[in-house]
């Protein structure tokens, strides 16, 4: 039912990839770290204890979570030559972009991660390395794209503070950050840190799968993320608000655009390859939205057109029949906005939170020596042609 066609011609068997990391039930709405619900980790896990149950398969002991910390903190530094990488990029560049080729470059500096056959030890600490400098990284990125100086960690800060420090900071004085502003964070990348097979997950499997290494892996990922129609949606979703918006809130109009099949335009946010249900993310998500922009006595009119264009939407036949539901990027940007992020940093957010999830998935991959990914197709093209010369043509 997922329109593949499983060919069992000699080849191993190219049916489902077989995961013990999360499961997902799109017609109920459920959905499980390591056997652990969404919601209750979102309620009460932090960020980098999710990405040591989705890496190491159980939730940490208080000591193994101060020694993976630990480790972080130590790798956050990014070598220096790595700014030349940023100082080619085009002012404007999309954030996507830098991040898929800056990933893909810190293979260059760290040649271990290039060797086969590294021992467990060896490949622990270039996934170490790669959760401490995708931070750093991503708010490198922010900073270039004010044209300000970026900021170095402070290693005594946890994870998700020291990345907001990075990112919001001035080295003029010693940015404190509010705590609420934490919190929203973490349980943001907490509800982006995996989601089985998607598209950019299944890239970062595929490619891995031929032995590449794993920071050529994850910034194929990276790249499959982009899309508008997957990560990239959270970006288009706010653009969407703010047409909406400009338009004099017509959601009625943009509603019935959606629908029409002669209009390319398809509400940004809505309906998922999975979920045939309201995805969980979406709700969890929309109730912190409320509660944020209280926290940060913020009135922000696209959450109201969202909440508008929501009740609109499915109170629609055309989308109660197609089973068409808000999903995680519906109500993502909204917060993202209230913490001070442009919208063209919001997919390199989601990669930040969904880095812990590829790394499991292609851990897991490596651990189940799975062949190279190797998809079949049922040929329907043209038998039997002879050539002809072109004067023939
Ligand atoms: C993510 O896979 C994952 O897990 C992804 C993700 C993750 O965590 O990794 O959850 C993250 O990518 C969420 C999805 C974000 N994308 C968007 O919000 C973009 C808008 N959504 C759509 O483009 C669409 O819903 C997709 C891409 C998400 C799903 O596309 P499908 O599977 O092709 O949609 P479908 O075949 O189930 O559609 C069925 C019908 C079609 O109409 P009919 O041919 O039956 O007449 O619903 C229509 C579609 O045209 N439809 C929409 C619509 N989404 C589907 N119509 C209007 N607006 C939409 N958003």
């Amino acid at each position: 039912q997922s329109g593949y066609v499983t060919l069992d011609i000699g080849y191993k068997n190219t049916g489902a990839t077989k995961s013990a990391i999360t499961f997902l039930d799109g017609e109920v709405g459920i959905l499980k770290y390591r056997g652990y619900s969404i919601e209750q980790l979102a309620e009460n896990s932090s960020f980098i204890e999710v990405a040591y149950l989705l890496i190491y398969g159980n939730l940490p002991t208080a000591e193994q979570l101060q020694a993976f910390e630990f480790e972080i903190s130590h790798h956050t530094l990014v070598h220096e030559d790595m700014k030349k990488f940023f100082d080619g990029f085009p002012s404007g560049s999309h954030p996507m972009g830098q991040l898929s080729s800056l990933i893909g470059a810190l293979a260059a500096f760290n040649p271990a991660s290039l060797k086969q056959g590294l021992s467990a030890e060896e490949v622990n600490l270039e996934i170490i390395k790669l959760i401490a400098k995708m931070s750093t990284i991503v708010s490198w990125i922010y900073k270039k794209s004010l044209g300000h100086p970026v900021i170095y960690p402070r290693n005594k800060l946890d994870y998700v503070t020291n990345f907001m420090y990075m990112t919001f900071g001035q080295r003029t004085e010693d940015t404190e950050i509010d705590p609420v502003v934490v919190s929203a964070m973490n349980k943001l990348l907490i509800l982006h840190a995996d989601h089985e097979q998607n598209c950019s997950t299944s890239t970062v499997r595929i490619v891995g799968s031929s032995d590449a290494n794993l920071y050529a892996s994850i910034s194929a990922g990276i790249s499959a993320l982009w899309g508008p129609l997957h990560g990239g949606a959270n970006q288009a979703v706010v653009e969407m608000l703010q047409k909406i918006k400009q338009d004099g809130g017509d959601v009625d109009k943009w509603v019935a655009k959606a629908k029409d099949k002669n209009d390319p335009f398809r509400l940004m946010g809505f309906g998922h390859r999975v979920y045939k249900n309201f995805d969980p993310r979406a709700k969890i998500i929309k109730k912190a939205c409320d509660d944020i922009l209280e926290k940060l006595g913020i009135n922000d009119e696209t959450l109201e057109i969202a909440k508008k264009l929501e009740e609109v939407a499915l109170s629609d036949p055309y989308f109660v029949e197609r089973k068409l539901y808000p999903n995680v990027d519906f109500y993502s940007g909204i917060i993202y906005t209230a913490l001070g992020f442009p919208t063209e940093m919001f997919t390199v957010l989601f990669a930040l939170g969904r880095l812990p999830g590829w790394i499991a998935q292609w851990k897991e991959m490596k651990a189940n020596k799975e062949p190279i990914g190797r998809p079949r197709q049922v040929y329907v093209g043209e038998t039997n042609r002879e050539y002809t010369d072109i004067k023939n043509r």
